[in-house]
């Protein structure tokens, strides 16, 4: 209920409803710790305002837990659009009239939260927010942003999942069956990288069309609803989240987890199951972390796009470490990285916070 997601830890919850449209407009401001909130703008058709302001609130958590540990100097926030039907069956004069008005939303917060793009919201709609507001990462190149982070982040995922596959014993990716869900501005190009380095790919996605790109060039189509069934060396979520819950822990064939998606799995307990299955699960957090070091790296801190390139692939000596000090532990990989990124959020954490 709204009463239950309205007792959230987070430091601030904006919302707004426009009766014109029917849009319900959410902004979440997870943790300003580290820096102004940032996260990017999503917009989808939800069955209530409850689930709009649960998606905000763990995907702005998200966003503070890849801040931190990614050592980018921002905190967390995100914000949801809630749709009046699903973003195909909006006109584009409709469109506008929402992203006005969630940019003037956006400008109210004073800089306290920058948003950027995220799935169903691109650069161009970036651009629109920038007519009424500042606080906007991502806009075009032509219109003086970074544009679109989609192949930063694939790149890191690329680098999670080789430095996963390897922990895990398998090598690198060459042979191995890689299951890639969702091909999407990330998945699409996590598909084209792993290819190069010689996996076989499974691929699944709800739209024929992106089937059957993906066909054309060579590649297996497993039917969407049989992704949680199908054998596979690595499993590379990148459309939704919440897709692996304790049930699903339990029986996905697969040795290693790494992908786009954020908040992959349901709870800390699908995250137990998996690592008493042995199936090693890169935290989505970590490993999706490349978009974040291209639009803040270029936008805030003045990096070009060999430093977001080095720093993207750092995120494989990342999980390296995430996974040593799993091991060490013996606690899951996803507490390890909570770990991590915690270190650096707490107060006792100067270092984070004035750097
Ligand atoms: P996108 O919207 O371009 O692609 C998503 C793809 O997933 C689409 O092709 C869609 O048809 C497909 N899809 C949706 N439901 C599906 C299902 N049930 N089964 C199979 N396929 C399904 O989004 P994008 O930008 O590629 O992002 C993918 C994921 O990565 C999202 O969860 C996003 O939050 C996350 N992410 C994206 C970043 C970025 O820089 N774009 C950065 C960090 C995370
Ligand atoms: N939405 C993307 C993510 O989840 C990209 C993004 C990063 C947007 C940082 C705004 C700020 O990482």
């Amino acid at each position: 209920s709204i009463d239950d997601e309205l007792r959230w830890d987070g430091e601030l919850t904006v919302t707004r409803h426009d009766r014109e449209t029917g849009t319900t407009f959410v902004i979440r401001i997870d943790s300003t710790r580290l820096g102004p909130a940032s996260g990017g703008t999503r917009a989808a058709h939800y069955p209530s305002i409850g689930h709009a302001l649960a998606d905000a609130g763990k995907l702005a958590g998200a966003m503070t837990l890849k801040m931190a540990v990614s050592d980018l100097p921002m905190g967390g926030g995100k914000s949801v659009i809630a749709l009046p039907a699903p973003r195909n069956q909006i006109d584009a004069a409709t469109w506008t009239r929402i992203l006005d008005i969630h940019a003037e939303n956006i400008d109210k917060l004073e800089g306290n939260y920058w948003t950027g793009p995220d799935v169903n919201t691109n650069s161009s709609d970036m651009d629109q927010l920038s007519r009424t507001t500042k606080y906007v990462f991502g806009r075009s190149v032509g219109n003086g942003g970074a544009g679109s982070s989609a192949h930063a982040t694939a790149l890191g995922v690329f680098e999670a999942m080789k430095a996963t596959a390897r922990r895990r014993g398998l090598g690198t990716l060459d042979g191995r069956t890689v299951l890639v869900q969702g091909l999407g501005a990330v998945g699409g190009d996590v598909v084209r990288l792993a290819a190069q380095a010689g996996a076989r790919l499974l691929v699944a996605d709800t739209d024929p069309q992106r089937l059957e790109a993906a066909s054309l060039a060579g590649h297996t189509v497993v039917p969407a609803g049989e992704v949680l069934r199908t054998p596979c060396d690595l499993f590379a979520p990148c459309a939704m989240g919440g897709i692996i819950d304790s049930a699903a822990a339990a029986s996905i064939p697969t040795m290693a987890v790494a992908g786009a998606a954020n908040n992959i799995l349901t709870d800390a307990a699908a995250g137990e199951v998996l690592r008493d299955r042995g199936v090693l699960c890169a935290p989505d957090f970590v490993a999706n972390a490349g978009g974040a070091f291209h639009l803040v790296g270029q936008e805030v801190l003045g990096w070009n796009e060999d430093d977001v390139v080095e720093r993207t692939r750092g995120i494989g000596r990342t999980l390296d470490e995430v996974y040593s000090l799993s091991e060490e532990r013996g606690i899951t990989t996803e507490a390890a990285a909570l770990m991590l990124a915690r270190a650096r959020l707490s107060p006792a954490s100067t270092a984070a916070a004035t750097s």
